[in-house]
């Protein structure tokens, strides 16, 4: 009875491991249970303690996820310090203000404490930005785990990142580029709830000729937010820590903080999905964590393509 009962609850934690598996990349859900049942709990109590001490980490964490999912994949690359003969993608313009690798890094000694060589750099950054999102507010959902971490970071990969001075068309086009529709590059975003811009990324819109998509009181609170230098931060909304559907409210007054997001309101095929998510919260969680999960299976390193870093800033 005893051993049945043992088989029983093996045989089911088994079928929740091996179950949910994505495509041939060898991700799936519960990837750690058996090899490193700690590790979820580990990261999510070291990521919870360090918001609750810096809110605003929540923003770069978030980030983070998105530069490194962009740039070859969701595969760590974006941790990588340059070395003598390489510049990483670390050191580009686009990483303007990136934070938080000294958390990814505490996260990161603990887990080789408990399980050494077991899980990637590049899970942690997913699974971090995954308890940021959740920890502001925001939808709570799962990610598939198991991406191995890449050994690839260049900086002239970076010129792909999207710039603040796209408009609509632009990012249809090279979100479209990645597999991702028009309403899912909205919901994406919709990550804007969180964080800040610095001056220099907006400046462009307030002189020769003022972008007349700006709210006029609006690009006085910009002006203003100017006069501090180019590196004066300026809060996406009203509310920078939390998840919530302000963003699309700020949009659809004309204060979107850059050209990249007030240009959503400004396209017939996205200014829908604005005026939905602004009325309907639910919806741009929902909407907003399925993106997420595509956006976070992005080329995502398998087998020998990969490797689990020993130090999430240099390659084994
Ligand atoms: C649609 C194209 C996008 C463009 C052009 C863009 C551009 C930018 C720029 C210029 C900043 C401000 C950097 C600074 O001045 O310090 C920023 C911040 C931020 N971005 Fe994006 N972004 C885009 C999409 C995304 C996506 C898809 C995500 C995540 C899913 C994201 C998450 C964030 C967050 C959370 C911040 C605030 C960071 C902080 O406060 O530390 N962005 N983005
Ligand atoms: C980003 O790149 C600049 C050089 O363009 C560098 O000075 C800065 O330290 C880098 N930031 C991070 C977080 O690595
Ligand atoms: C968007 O930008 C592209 C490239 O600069 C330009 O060709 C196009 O006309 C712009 N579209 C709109 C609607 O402004």
């Amino acid at each position: 009875m005893a051993l049945a009962n043992f088989l029983g609850v093996f045989l089911s934690m088994e079928l929740i491991a091996s179950g949910h598996r994505f495509g041939a990349n060898g991700l799936s859900m519960n990837y750690y249970v058996f090899n490193c049942p700690l590790a979820e709990p580990i990261l999510r109590n070291t990521v919870t303690s360090a918001l609750q001490s810096d809110p605003t980490l929540a923003a770069a964490l978030v980030r983070m996820h998105f530069h490194d999912c962009w740039i070859q994949g969701c595969d760590g690359s974006i941790l990588l310090e340059s070395t003598k003969d390489n510049k990483a993608e670390k050191d580009s313009p686009g990483n303007l203000s990136l934070r938080g690798f000294k958390l990814i890094d505490d996260v990161k000694e603990q887990l080789e404490n408990q399980c050494p060589g077991v899980v990637s750099c590049a899970d942690i950054v997913a699974m971090a930005a995954r308890e940021a999102v959740a920890w502001s507010g925001g939808p709570v959902y799962d990610i598939p785990t198991g991406r191995k971490d890449g050994r690839r970071s260049k900086i002239e990969d970076t010129f792909n990142l999207p710039f603040p001075t796209f408009n609509a068309s632009e990012l249809i086009r090279v979100f479209g580029q990645r597999g991702f529709s028009a309403q899912e590059m909205v919901a994406l975003s919709g990550a804007h709830t969180l964080g800040v811009a610095r001056c220099s990324s907006f400046k462009n819109r307030l002189s020769n000729p003022i972008d007349p998509t700006m709210d006029s009181d609006f690009s006085r609170t910009l002006s203003k937010t100017c006069s501090g230098g180019d590196n004066a931060e300026q809060p996406f909304d009203i509310t920078r820590n939390n998840f919530d559907g302000f963003y699309f409210q700020a949009l659809q007054r004309k204060a979107g903080v850059l050209f990249s997001d007030q240009t959503l309101y400004g396209n017939p095929k996205t200014k829908a999905v604005v005026n939905n998510y602004a009325l309907n919260q639910a919806m741009f969680f929902l909407d907003f964590q399925q993106a997420m999960v595509k956006m976070s299976l992005l080329d995502v390193k398998e087998g020998s393509k990969g490797e689990v870093r020993a130090d999430c800033r240099k390659i084994n």
